[in-house]
């Protein structure tokens, strides 16, 4: 594999004459000692610890490469879900989330990411049954409930429940075995809805709605979140498809944030509730799932059109961001985005138009034809527009984090269930740059001079 040669550094990205190989490798040159290395690419990759080959002298723990927020590094291989960014692209199984979104339904999507192909009727109808089987909660559940105080942020209950619910099935630990982990996958897509609406009806001090198995996935929900004292809640049908498409959308988007933090805690081999808990951890924080709270909260500050020229300066001077734009790898129109806004115009056919869509729309011309915008390929993300169809169907803005979570808990778990799979599955544990101190020797109390330590 090594050679060494005296003369050969080319400049990077220059063609270096002689025979074209046409092989699957790649060539380094390592300046520092002159010496050439040959590495294989596979899938249009290279395996980061073929770099530790290339070592200065002996002893060197030899190269490694430096990728903060994983810019540029494959964790894993997938079959789940496919997206290219730059072309705007985005399939789950193969399968167009376009054509998903207008033929399919939730759980049949659900199913699909999860087995890999879509499921015959006679599949649907068992899978919907297993679901909606485990939809019901532990009485326990609602007593640990109604510990939370009042104002508790819904991402928060549920959160904390979903990490509970690893005391209720201990047995869930049992992480190889690939019965006892579909058993979890099964009850805690079943579970969610329930654990979501009972977060919301805490807020409001309302009772909690037992779930209704024969409803469905979608309009159970509804009916777990809004039935009052009418003897039957009947969900409103166009309303129940619009959030059974956004469900669709929201269900994987391979290795985001939350997803990678699902996989990295369960290479622990921990049980899914407490992995799960910690995805839904990193879905909460504003630069994710949270930003569909903020975006709303950013188009109530701004509230009337005249005052976007105002944001959009601040944005450009660094002082804030556009919330629900920008993306690390669509750098294109999110498609789920362009599915998003027609479902609005369907949602608001029924619940009148939120006029905040009509400051969004604004503030999306406005920013598509900027060059601060265009340069930097910040377009609208999945959570510009999905805030303003959820606050037309009743939900506070609190609770829009948790109507992402609620879905993305099947992406999470086809690919937790995915690495459990893969032969090559390995504890996430990455490496470091030490940028320390070198070692000192301890400093007795009363010889330490103060140091003002950093901010
Ligand atoms: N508003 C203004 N400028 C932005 C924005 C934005 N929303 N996003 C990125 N930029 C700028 C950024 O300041 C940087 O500019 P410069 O090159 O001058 O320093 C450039 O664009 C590249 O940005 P980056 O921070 O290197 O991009 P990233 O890939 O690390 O971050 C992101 C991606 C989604 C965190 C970021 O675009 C962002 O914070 N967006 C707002 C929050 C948001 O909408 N999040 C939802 C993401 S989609 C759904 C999900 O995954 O949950």
């Amino acid at each position: 594999m090594e050679t060494t040669v005296e003369d050969l550094k080319p400049e990077s990205g220059t063609v270096v004459k002689g025979p074209q190989k046409n092989d699957e490798t790649i060539t380094v040159v390592d300046n520092r000692t002159n010496r050439v290395y040959t590495i294989p690419i596979v899938e249009g990759a290279i395996r980061a610890t073929d770099l530790r080959q290339i070592q200065c002298s002996l002893g060197d723990p030899g190269l490694m490469t430096y990728d903060p927020g994983y810019i540029n590094t494959a964790a894993c291989r997938s079959t789940i879900t496919y997206l290219d960014g730059d072309s705007g692209i985005l399939r789950y199984r193969g399968y167009p989330i376009e054509q998903l979104a207008e033929h399919s339904t939730f759980l049949e999507t659900a199913y699909l990411l999860l087995h890999g192909e879509l499921p015959t009727s006679e599949q649907s109808d068992e899978w919907e049954r297993a679901i909606m089987a485990h939809s019901m909660t532990h009485e326990n559940i609602k007593k640990f409930l109604d510990g939370f105080r009042y104002d508790a942020h819904p991402m928060g209950i549920l959160m904390s429940t979903v990490a509970a619910l690893s005391t209720f099935y201990p047995e869930s630990r049992n992480v190889s075995d690939p019965a006892c982990r579909r058993m979890q996958m099964v009850r805690l897509i079943g579970i969610m809805p329930t654990l979501a609406a009972y977060a919301y009806r805490h807020r409001l001090s309302l009772p909690y709605i037992t779930p209704d198995p024969e409803l469905g996935y979608t309009k159970n929900y509804m009916n777990m979140l809004w039935k009052r004292l009418e003897p039957k809640y009947v969900a409103n049908p166009v309303l129940a498809r619009a959030l059974d498409v956004l469900f669709i959308l929201h269900a994987d988007h391979e290795q985001n944030c939350s997803t990678s933090t699902m996989r990295s805690v369960g290479s622990a081999d921990a049980d899914p509730y407490s992995t799960t808990a910690a995805a839904i951890a990193a879905l909460s924080g504003p630069l994710h799932g949270g930003a569909n709270e903020e975006v709303l909260r950013m188009l109530e500050e701004i509230d009337t059109r005249d005052r976007i020229p105002g944001i959009i300066a601040q944005v450009k001077a660094g002082q804030r961001k556009l919330m629900g734009f920008g993306h690390r790898v669509y750098k294109n129109y999110d498609p789920r985005a362009r599915i998003i806004k027609q479902v609005a115009e369907k949602v608001f056919e029924v619940t009148g138009r939120n006029p905040k869509i009509d400051i969004a729309l604004e503030l999306e011309r406005i920013a598509l034809s900027d060059e601060y915008f265009i340069s930097r390929k910040l377009y609208p993300n999945v959570d510009f527009y999905s805030g303003i169809i959820y606050e037309a169907m009743g939900f506070t803005p609190d609770q829009f984090t948790v109507l992402f979570g609620i879905p993305r808990t099947v992406g999470w778990l086809a690919q937790w269930d995915e690495m459990h799979r893969d032969p090559g599955k390995k504890i996430a544990r990455p490496r470091q740059i030490y940028a320390g101190e070198p070692h000192r020797d301890f400093v007795p109390i009363e010889l330490r001079g103060r140091r003002d330590l950093a901010a």
